[in-house]
Order: structure tokens, then C-alpha cells, then sequence
């Protein structure tokens, strides 16, 4: 059983299609890991409303919400020690976001860089959902009063504004929410293997990612023709520091290292056994490593990591039944949690 002393986290993902392993590396691994480690009561969300916020096909809504549960499940989050929930299963998320908007500045929600790059680039739909996205994922955090939200790098602006929201309604109404704090993934930000000047992304292409359902012989393709030399312009500053045996003392590495191959090194930092990063880094620092090698030893660790990612996820293919049942327990225990917050939330705002 849960205890109420843990911190609770609170995270989510939209379902908008099968996650690659940036989503995978970047978030979902680091959700399992907090899960497994005992410390916190976790809640993982599959944000339905926030999909609804770029152009989409209400005929793969169900599939998508579906499939990335299965991702969950697979990737090892487990119902016995986390819920996991549906947004749209539990109205109060919206409830909650209305009586958030009514407290947020435009001009706070104006200054968001997602909503600027994919206004930009959702030209016909710049819709006022996509303009109070933050609004609702704030409302998403607080009905559970989590203090603690894991998410990649392009997330944090919208946890900041979770803390604004939390902070105002606070100073206005009665104290009742935590101010959340932004749990930062390790390997928050993996770059596109064909062009790692960008965030690996779907939208580039099949080439640009691995997708967790991707087959050994298509993993061993995408990583041998993955980008390692973008030129000296693009190089970015090795920050490590390693012994240095002759003088005893710790030294700054010399040199940069291209985007392409830290993106390479970042994978094998999470998919690798011990040592066996150090090691290609070791070779790299001397000039010795071949990037053939770095390349098939990464192809066969990613290969190793998503296989019982792979195998659970056939399994759970078929048993679509199991999966609903696991969706109905989460709602059910985030329904009373929320009941709770919206009983406070509601008198407090005076609509009761
Ligand atoms: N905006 C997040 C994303 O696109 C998803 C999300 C919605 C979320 N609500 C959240 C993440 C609450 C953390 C907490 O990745």
C-alpha cells in the first residue's frame, strides 16, 4: 500500500502514436527507475485532452491511448506499485484547468516557447487549447498535489509555470497546493541519429530515430548510418573530467566532440553495462576508438535493452482486456484523490 508520507510524483505523455527511444531513454526508463525506488507514489497520466491540441484523427484516439499503455506496461511500470491513469477518465483534470485559466496571466502563457514553435508550425490550428496546454498540465499536477514532476528538458518551462499557477492560486484563495519541482531526466535530450542538430523526433522521418518496436536488423541500419562528424562548427565541449595517472589529479579533457557522436555516447551511457561506456570513452580520448566499433557495440546494447521491452509488449498485445482493467483501477484511485482536492478547491473559490 502507498504510504501518504512519500512524495507524490506526477507525470504524463500524449498518446499520439508508438514512443521511440528518446521518449523511451529521456522519460519512461527514468519513471521505472523513481517507481522501483521505492521513495515516491507515482501517478503516469496518458494526457488524452493535451492530444487534442494539434491536428489529429478522432478514429486513432483509442489505438493510440491504447498502445501507450502497452509501452508503459512494458517498459516496466507496474500497477501494483504505480497507477496509472487516462486523463479524460477523471473530468476534474478539466475542471480543475478551468479554474486555473481564470487565474493565469495571458501574457505568462504568452511567453511559452512550445506554444511558439508549434503555432508556428501548425499553421491552420493555432487553437486556444494549444495556448492554455500548460494550463491543464498544471491542473494535471496539482489535482494530485505532486511536488515532484520527472521530465525532459522541454518540459521545464511548463513545470515552472505549474509553480506559478500553484503559487497564485495560494496567495489568493488558501494554501493548498505544493509548489512542484522538476525531477530533470538524465538523458533528457537525445538528437535525431541523421541530423543531430535536432531533437530526435517522429515527425523527421524513420531514419531520424528507433522506434521501440524496431527490429534487431533495423536498429544495427539506423545506428551504422547514424551522423558522427557534423564539421568543427557544430562541436560541443566535452565537460567531463577524467585521472589523470601520471600527475594524480583530475584534468579537463581537452577537445570537443561532435554532436553526432555524443548523441551515440549518451545511448550507451543507458543501455550499456557498466564499464563498457568508459571503456569506447577511454579509446576516444586517446584517438583510438573506430566509430565502427562505438556503432556495433551500441546496435547490440540497444538491441539487448528493448528485448524484454519487446517481448512483454507481444504479450500484452493480445490481452487487451488486462489492459482496460488497469486503466479502470487507476481512475478509480485518482478519482478519490481528486474528489478530495476539488471539495477544498471548490469552496475555496467559492462555488459551493
Ligand atoms: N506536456 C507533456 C509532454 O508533452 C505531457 C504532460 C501533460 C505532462 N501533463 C503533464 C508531463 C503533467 C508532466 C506532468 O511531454
Amino acid at each position: 500500500m502507498p504510504s501518504t508520507q512519500k512524495n507524490r510524483i506526477f507525470s504524463a505523455m500524449q498518446p499520439t502514436g508508438s514512443l521511440h527511444i528518446g521518449n523511451y531513454l529521456g522519460a519512461l526508463k527514468n519513471w521505472v527507475d523513481l517507481q522501483n525506488s521505492g521513495g515516491y507514489n507515482c501517478i503516469f497520466g496518458i494526457v488524452d485532452y493535451h492530444a487534442m491540441t494539434i491536428d489529429y484523427d478522432p478514429r486513432d484516439m483509442p489505438k493510440h491511448i491504447t498502445d501507450l499503455a502497452i509501452d508503459y506496461l512494458s517498459a516496466g511500470l507496474d500497477p501494483d506499485k504505480s497507477t496509472i491513469m487516462v486523463q479524460s477518465h477523471v473530468p476534474e483534470h478539466t475542471e480543475l484547468a478551468w479554474i486555473f485559466n481564470c487565474i493565469t496571466p495571458m501574457p505568462e502563457l504568452e511567453r511559452m516557447t512550445q506554444y511558439k514553435d508549434k503555432s508556428r508550425s501548425n499553421k491552420t490550428n493555432p487553437n486556444v487549447g494549444l495556448f492554455s496546454y500548460p494550463v491543464l498540465m498544471a491542473a494535471d499536477i496539482l489535482l494530485y498535489k505532486a511536488d515532484t514532476v520527472p521530465v525532459g528538458e522541454d518540459q521545464t518551462q511548463h513545470v515552472e509555470f505549474s509553480r506559478i499557477i500553484a503559487r497564485k492560486f495560494n496567495n489568493r484563495f488558501a494554501k493548498i497546493f505544493p509548489e512542484p519541482r522538476t525531477l530533470l531526466t538524465k538523458s533528457a535530450r537525445l538528437s535525431s541519429l541523421a541530423d543531430p542538430a535536432k531533437k530526435m523526433s517522429k515527425s523527421l522521418g524513420e531514419k531520424h530515430y528507433i522506434a521501440l518496436t524496431d527490429t534487431p536488423a533495423e536498429i544495427k541500419k539506423k545506428i551504422s548510418s547514424a551522423v558522427t562528424d557534423t564539421g568543427p562548427s557544430k562541436r560541443v565541449e566535452l565537460s567531463s573530467t577524467s585521472e589523470d595517472p601520471e600527475r594524480g589529479a583530475k584534468r579537463r579533457v581537452e577537445g570537443k566532440m561532435s554532436r553526432g557522436t555524443k548523441n551515440l555516447f549518451d545511448m550507451l551511457e543507458v543501455v550499456s553495462p557498466l564499464g563498457t561506456h568508459k571503456e569506447l570513452m577511454d579509446e576516444y580520448k586517446k584517438g583510438t576508438l573506430k566509430y565502427s566499433d562505438l556503432k556495433s557495440t551500441l546496435a547490440d546494447a540497444i538491441i539487448n535493452h528493448l528485448k524484454p521491452i519487446q517481448e512483454k509488449r507481444k504479450e500484452l498485445e493480445h490481452d487487451h482486456d488486462k489492459i482496460a482493467q488497469i486503466l479502470i483501477q487507476g481512475a478509480e484511485h485518482c478519482q478519490k484523490i481528486a474528489d478530495k482536492t476539488m471539495e477544498e478547491v471548490r469552496n475555496k473559490v467559492g462555488i459551493r
